[in-house]
């Protein structure tokens, strides 16, 4: 589950945003413990965290900057840049790389021009791994949106994109 590899961006805080964090972390208690509930809140309400929330937050739960970056780094489910109209999440555990998931990977990366936590240029797809989606019975397994699909090959997820273009929204 680590992720060392993210920088989240850094843009300034607003003072909504600053209100935003504060009020996420007050509501519960601002204690130290529910960081990570604190940071799935923050998600939900902005999409996901801007670098400047870490700062908002250490101070508010008086931890460290390194403690709250820390954390943040270490789940992937956290993100440091908005996402895309469609979330593709690629599932990297053991199961699904005995099935070649990393040949899936390779194929997706290669195919829509990013590495895996990023996004489209055009703001389509953010392509990002996860670490068992509990569908290890019907591995490789992805998430679109969401929706659980099994044994995804390179043509099946191809299709699956293009079902996307097809709805208008990729
Ligand atoms: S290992 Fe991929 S779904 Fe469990």
């Amino acid at each position: 589950m680590v992720n060392g590899s993210r920088s989240p961006a850094r843009p300034d805080a607003t003072d909504d945003m600053t209100a935003a964090i504060s009020a996420v972390a007050e509501a519960h208690g601002n204690r130290p413990d529910a960081l990570l509930e604190i940071y799935h809140d923050i998600q939900e309400r902005l999409g996901h965290i801007p670098e400047v929330a870490l700062p908002i937050i250490a101070r508010a739960l008086n931890i460290s900057r390194a403690e709250a970056r820390g954390v943040f780094t270490f789940y992937h489910d956290f993100r440091a840049q908005p996402a895309g109209r469609h979330v593709v999440k690629l599932c990297r555990a053991e199961a699904c790389q005995a099935m070649g998931c990393r040949q899936l990977e390779e194929h997706l990366t290669g195919k829509l021009g990013i590495r895996m936590s990023e996004t489209t240029p055009n703001g389509a797809i953010t392509l990002e791994a996860v670490y068992c989606l509990g569908n290890c019975a019907l591995s490789p397994a992805v998430m679109i949106d969401g929706k659980l699909i099994g044994r995804v090959s390179a043509e099946r997820i191809d299709a699956l994109l293009c079902a996307l273009d097809a709805g208008g929204a990729a």
